[in-house]
């Protein structure tokens, strides 16, 4: 199965998480393409057509992202709104993402005591990523369940351990992995 992992983060000198999720995929023996939003792309200018081609040539779809303010950094944002198309992703000829699976992987800064009603952050994060559910949705996508891992902020002396993100953020790959295996067994 080919895999595409579409990746957004804007500053990779300051990530821990999805840094170490990016290493460990590299590590695998896994078949996948790998396209990083913010060095492919200048001032939120894509190429639609070679994305879309990149979408059309796979079987499964992985956005993979640090949470930012309850959604995706803005350049997966503006990825979805320039690439998922009329008549490509949804309209009476938009079936070009039709029964492709998505993935989101993501990692989460807070605690998840802090997404409940009596926490900080208040909602499910299964609320707040309703936004992607109902995208995938509209594109005839399988909605594969996210993986997502929380705690995953590190600012030295103040959000957690560095070593204790890392582990996280090397169980948090190890899962994608095992699913993209999985996949590519039963397909
Ligand atoms: C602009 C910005 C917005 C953020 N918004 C949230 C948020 O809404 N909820 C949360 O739990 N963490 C939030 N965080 C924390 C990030 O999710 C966390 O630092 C990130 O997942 C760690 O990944 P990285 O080491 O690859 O950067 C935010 C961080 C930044 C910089």
């Amino acid at each position: 199965m080919n895999n595409l992992i579409i990746f957004a983060h804007p500053n990779l000198t300051t990530s821990t998480a999805n840094s170490k999720i990016i290493e460990n995929l590299k590590a695998s023996n896994l078949n996948f393409k790998i396209r990083h939003l913010d060095t492919l792309y200048d001032s939120y200018k894509i190429d639609v057509n070679k994305e879309q081609l990149e979408l059309s040539n796979a079987d499964n779809i992985i956005l993979q992202f640090p949470f930012y303010w309850y959604s995706c950094p803005a350049s997966l944002k503006n990825w979805i709104d320039q690439v998922l198309t009329f008549n490509f992703a949804y309209g009476p000829e938009g079936d070009k993402l039709k029964g492709k699976n998505l993935i989101l992987s993501f990692t989460i800064g807070g605690p998840a005591e802090s997404y409940t009603p009596l926490g900080y952050n208040h909602f499910p994060v299964s609320d707040l990523i309703k936004p992607f559910e109902q995208t995938a949705y509209l594109c005839q996508m399988n909605y594969l369940p996210p993986i997502f891992t929380h705690r995953m902020i590190y600012i030295p002396g103040v959000y957690n351990i560095k070593e204790e993100v890392e582990e996280r953020a090397n169980l948090h790959a190890q899962k994608l992995i095992t699913l993209l295996r999985d996949l590519g067994i039963n397909a």
